[in-house]
């Protein structure tokens, strides 16, 4: 259960949030709405830990633990992370290599042991399958135009 209340926070000395509490119990999945401008991409930034948004009163928390106390990296550990959008290309990285990484992380933060090679190969192609994703293009490194002759 994620449990935000009266959570107020601004960003660049403007209030954004002024007092905003909700409720979001495990497995359910919502949809924030609201006008352009309203502060749903400044929620967002405030739950994940985003550099330069501050909370100025309220609270925010994570099957009772205390959400904004911790490092970005530890909210994303257990499950609160913005996700990309428009992912960006990182040269020489391939998708495979990157996810393997994440997956191992958060394996790591449960206290699990790091999958396998063999073992995370053989996971990624059923997802891929499952997704209809073309499984050599998770296998290949984006390269920028810059170093192609
Ligand atoms: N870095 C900033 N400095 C000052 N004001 C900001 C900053 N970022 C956002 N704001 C202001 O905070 C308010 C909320 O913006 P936010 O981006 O959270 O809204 P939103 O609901 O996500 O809007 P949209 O539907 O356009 O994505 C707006 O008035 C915006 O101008
Ligand atoms: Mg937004």
């Amino acid at each position: 259960m994620l449990s935000v209340s009266n959570l107020r926070a601004e960003v660049e000395g403007k209030e954004i949030l002024k007092g905003l509490s909700l409720e979001v119990p495990a497995g359910e999945v919502h949809a924030i709405m609201g006008p352009n401008g309203a502060g749903k991409s400044t929620l967002s930034y405030v739950l994940t830990g985003r550099e330069g948004y501050e909370v100025t009163g309220g609270a925010a928390t994570l099957d009772g633990e205390d959400l904004l106390s911790l490092a970005p990296y530890e909210r994303a550990a257990k499950g609160v992370f913005l996700s990309f959008q428009y992912p960006l290309e990182i040269p020489g990285v391939p998708a495979l290599t990157f996810i393997r990484t994440a997956l191992n992380a958060q394996r790591k933060a449960r206290g699990e042991a790091e999958i396998t090679a063999p073992e995370f190969l053989k996971l990624a192609r059923a997802k891929a399958a499952d997704l209809k994703i073309d499984f050599d293009m998770l296998k290949r490194a984006p390269q920028r135009r810059l170093f192609r002759r």
